[in-house]
């Protein structure tokens, strides 16, 4: 046999495609050509494939070899494709039986003696082999991450000497079992029993939480605004096993850590630029909001942040998925967030306050919020004012009420979610037009006070739909079938002082 295939996959976004690894093995001068990668590339990549060949106790073939990465117009990152190459060369020197290799796929870096290295994005591989009913074999550092993917046949291996092994039917592998799914508890998050009054903004959260809406605190300073938006996270639902697998394939390609099942926080500084938050780079990488995907997106001083690298959060904040663009490839990553903000109401942050020592200029105060376009604080469900405390809220005191803990929010929570679940299948955040059509029916009473608002408020059709899908959250936490005038109320005062 002197030519040899051998099934692989690169990293696109989170997809995986498939590369196929051909090598041909001909008289000739002895030399070895690898077609379709960079340069760099190819010679490192040529180099450890024959170190580690020759280290593992095969020979190197004395021919002329030439390995053809297909399709050539993929993007490869060179070193995971060191192990299939190698096997290749095996095969077309009749080193291994080509046949063994049949209903497999393989990925790995190879050290120079021989020994598998991690790969990047592993679990996005394991899904598209599954797919493809292949099994996979990875470096035994990748192999519980990889059989994640349930019902997938994984092997791992140390070096391309056991795996050889393994391939021959010598010394088999087993398959790698599935991890156990561990319950990811919230106590380590941080809870809410630790903010102190604020009943309205913590009210606000749990609606958020409740719907899946997207939230602005806004206040002065040391008003408790960060503390609440950390809380989020703490009050949400569980992550489903599929969004959990999502989520881990987004922090297995970054090369980040979140214990599996957990929702991620990810709160960028306002320095941050467009290319960090939405994701970008010659070979795509995931921006925070992609990170932020099935969690938490918080941006703090909000108009502090660049207006520029605001508006490209508009896109994404309804299609919930970002396209990046490079060169011929386009690339579509997640981005499922949900979004919470805070921001001081002027540069002093005192603007409202009862104190009267905010001395900014209306000009000053407007040309602040200006900042912030309408569309994008169209886009924000709820806006809610999160005023200076009495120092009295602030002691601790043995008469003091002790606030709820999130554990007992979050039952309220879970119960609200799962009528809407039942309902419509997702969370009312993420319902159309058409959908509150079904979902949101008003009676009379409840119509003529939309109508009413409509004319007082000048409400756009957008801010007209906020308004029906935070009521219809509401009305779900309090287990009422219809939406009903009290519900409207409130959701109404959830419109923000800037009369959007
Ligand atoms: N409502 C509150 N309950 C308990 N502590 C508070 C509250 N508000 C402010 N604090 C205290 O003040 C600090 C600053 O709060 P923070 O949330 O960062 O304010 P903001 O983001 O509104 O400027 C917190 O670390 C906390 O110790
Ligand atoms: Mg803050
Ligand atoms: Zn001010």
């Amino acid at each position: 046999m002197t030519f040899a295939t051998v099934i692989t996959r690169t990293a696109l976004g989170l997809a995986a495609p498939e590369v196929l690894v051909e090598v041909h093995a001909s008289q000739g001068l002895p030399s070895m050509t690898i077609v379709g990668l960079p340069d760099t590339a190819v010679r490192e990549s040529r180099d450890r494939v024959r170190s580690a060949i020759i280290n593992s106790g095969f020979t190197f073939p004395n021919r002329r070899l030439t390995v053809n990465l297909a399709p050539a117009d993929l993007p490869k990152d060179g070193a995971r494709l060191d192990l299939p190459i190698a096997l290749g060369i095996l095969a077309a020197s009749g080193q291994l039986d080509p046949e063994t290799l049949n209903g497999y796929e393989f990925v790995g870096e190879l050290a120079l003696n021989g020994e598998l290295r991690a790969v990047q994005g592993v679990l996005s591989v394991a899904r598209a082999a599954f797919n493809a009913r292949h099994r996979l074999c990875v470096p035994s550092v990748n192999a519980e991450e990889a059989a994640r993917i349930p019902q997938s046949v994984i092997f791992g291996a140390e070096n391309l000497k056991q795996l050889c092994l393994h391939l021959q039917g010598i010394t088999p592998l087993l398959p790698m079992p599935e991890p156990p799914v561990t319950v990811i508890e919230n106590v380590h998050l941080p809870d809410l029993v630790d903010v102190r009054g604020q009943h309205r903004a913590r009210r606000a959260l749990e609606i958020a939480a409740a719907g899946g809406h997207s939230i602005l605190f806004i206040g002065p300073p040391g008003t408790g605004k960060t503390l609440l938006a950390s809380r989020l996270a703490g009050i949400l639902p569980p992550l489903t096993e599929e969004e959990s697998l999502e989520v881990a394939s987004i922090y297995s390609i970054s090369n980040l850590t979140l214990p599996f099942g957990q929702r991620s926080f990810r709160a960028p500084h306002h320095t941050a630029s467009a290319a960090a938050l939405v994701g970008g780079g010659s070979q795509p990488r995931a921006g925070e909001i992609t990170l932020a995907h099935h969690g938490v997106l918080f941006l703090d001083e909000l108009p502090e942040f660049d207006r520029k690298v605001l508006e490209v959060l508009r896109q994404p904040l309804e299609s919930h998925e970002v396209v990046i663009s490079r060169a011929a490839r386009q690339v579509t990553f997640p981005a499922r967030f949900q979004l919470v903000a805070a921001m001081n109401p002027c540069p002093c942050g005192y603007a409202g306050d009862s104190s009267g020592r905010c001395k900014c200029s209306p000009d000053v105060i407007n040309r602040y919020r200006g900042r912030l376009s309408g569309p994008l604080l169209d886009r924000i469900d709820l806006h809610i004012e999160v005023p200076a405390l009495p120092v009295s809220d602030l002691q601790l005191s043995d008469k003091a009420p002790v606030a709820e803990s999130s554990a007992t929010v979050l039952k309220r929570v879970l119960a609200a979610r799962e009528q809407q679940i039942t309902r419509q299948n997702h969370a009312n955040a993420a319902l159309t037009p058409q959908g509150l059509n079904t979902v949101a029916h008003l009676g009379d009473a409840e119509q003529k006070l939309m109508q009413t608002a409509q004319q007082r408020l000048g409400l756009s059709a957008r801010a007209y739909h906020r308004v029906l899908r935070v009521a219809r959250t509401i009305a779900d936490l309090s287990s009422a079938e219809h939406i009903l005038v009290p519900h409207l109320t409130e959701s109404l005062g959830y419109r923000s002082t800037f009369n959007i």
